[in-house]
């Protein structure tokens, strides 16, 4: 890529777009350091997309003729294929991705390729090509969200009926249902969906046209611009157009909070999978094992999603730094803009696509869930609210409750193993009707609200999940 030997002497400044000025050549570390081309060339499609939209509207106007549009067109065809065949030489004397096709485009076709850049400044062209290439990642993520939340509402389908104990301190504190715990993870993903599409209004604004800073005399039509390239609006300021990257730390904040919630719920799978508490398994394809101990199996994918985390937070933070204290209006400083943001999306591509995979080949353990919940007096509340039911005021149910859990740790049995004349000996209007509210299913099943973790209810939030997505 990048370490491509030019074709050009390394000295021979002509061959920069801005070289009539200097007397002297940059050395070779000053070169590489102000390069750029080895990572921006990946908006190469978004570039040339966005030069014909710009010499599109220059022909409209009348800014180039008819002929000259017809001959960039032919050319950037041509370096399209070039691009996807992997025929293109990046040089990078030529500093970036845009100087680097504009140089090909006039090897191609002469003169007309020299008129592609009027009224136009790499820094209007850099932050539209970062714009349509972050809503591109922005359409795919959204995606992949969808994808996720799907599956995650499947599982829930699945397992509206199937007991897990519900923690708080990570102690056990009442039963619910593994269709509830996996809907709450949909719940997440579903507010990150949102905070995507919130972000794209904004990325999706046009800042050709600003130019340099100043905007141009050029009688441009940036509206006609902004049509052809699908955007909602044109940037009404051409000082923050090219100078501003809010809308990239908006995206990478988005992303944080994306990686936030998987490494959630990678923590949980790795609690989960765990031989000390076994509530599931994962499928082969996610974990490893050990070149010591043959025994192991790791949940390496969990695992590693939950050190991906700490990436895309750094490059929030770089980016916030990045931007902080720029004066106006564009600094080169933005050219570092790109990797991190770059990774930012893969990463969070790549995680959305694997966990999607991955939940779907979750293997449940009902029986250790249910053995679990049986264990943390999961259903002391419920004798509470049976207590109060009966006319009791709440704090004084507590209380019952408490002194019936003490006397259940001393004998080393659950709340439900006492028998009814045990259990009234804590309060006189207990009856045998208590045992329905002491058993999981009928603590579950009493959630019945919106929100709560009843299966009935689970099967309906599932099932409007599902239904949105069709
Ligand atoms: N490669 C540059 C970047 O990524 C493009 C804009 C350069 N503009 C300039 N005046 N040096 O920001």
């Amino acid at each position: 890529m990048t370490d491509t030997p030019s074709t050009h002497n390394q000295f021979d400044n002509k061959s920069k777009a801005w070289s009539a000025r200097f007397s002297e050549p940059v050395s070779e570390l000053v070169k590489r350091y102000t390069a750029s081309v080895g990572f921006d060339q990946r908006m190469a499609t978004f570039d040339i997309q966005g030069s014909l939209a710009h010499a599109d509207m220059l022909a409209a106007v009348g800014v180039i003729s008819q002929g000259d549009l017809a001959s960039i067109q032919r050319g950037m065809e041509r370096i399209l294929e070039e691009i996807k065949d992997e025929r293109f030489t990046w040089s990078l004397d030529l500093e970036d991705v845009h100087l680097n096709i504009e140089k090909r485009l006039v090897e191609l076709i002469g003169d007309a390729g020299k008129r592609l850049h009027t009224g136009r400044s790499r820094n209007d062209q850099v932050a539209t090509d970062i714009r349509l290439w972050l809503r591109h990642q922005i359409d795919v993520c959204s995606g992949l969200l969808r994808d996720l939340r799907m599956r995650l509402a499947s599982l829930a389908l699945e397992h509206a009926d199937t007991i897990l104990p519900g923690f708080t301190h990570l102690q056990v504190a009442q039963p619910i249902t593994f269709g509830h715990h996996m809907l709450a993870y949909a719940e997440m993903f579903g507010r990150d969906a949102e905070r995507l599409t919130d972000c794209r209004r904004r990325v999706n604004r046009l800042p050709l046209g600003a130019a340099a800073l100043a905007g141009t005399t050029y009688p441009i039509d940036r509206e006609r611009v902004a049509r052809t390239l699908g955007f909602d609006e044109v940037c009404r300021n051409s000082l923050d157009a090219v100078s501003d990257r809010d809308f990239a730390i908006e995206f990478c904040s988005a992303a944080a909070l994306i990686m936030m919630h998987i490494s959630r719920l990678s923590e949980e799978l790795v609690l989960w999978k765990s031989s000390r508490v076994g509530f599931i398994d994962l499928a082969d394809r996610f974990c490893t094992g050990s070149s010591i101990m043959p025994q192991k199996k790791n949940p390496d994918v969990p695992e590693l999603a939950r050190g991906k985390t700490g990436r895309v937070y750094g490059h929030l933070m770089a980016l916030l730094t990045l931007m902080k204290s720029q004066p106006l209006a564009y600094n080169k400083d933005n050219q570092e803009d790109k990797e991190g943001l770059f990774d930012t999306a893969d990463t969070i591509r790549d995680t959305l696509t694997i966990f999607t995979d991955m939940m779907g080949g979750v293997k449940v353990k009902p029986e250790a869930m249910r053995a679990a919940a049986l264990q943390g007096y999961a259903t002391a509340t419920d004798l509470a609210d049976y207590l109060v039911k009966r006319g009791l005021p709440f704090r004084d149910a507590h209380e019952t409750v408490a002194l019936a859990v003490r006397s259940c740790e001393e004998r080393g049995c659950d709340l439900a193993d006492l028998t009814l004349e045990e259990l009234r000996s804590f309060n006189a209007g207990i009856g045998p009707d208590v045992f329905e509210v002491l058993t999981l299913e009928g603590s579950v099943a009493a959630r019945k609200h919106v929100g709560g973790t009843a299966p009935e209810r689970v099967r309906i939030e599932a099932q409007q999940i599902l239904d949105q997505a069709h």
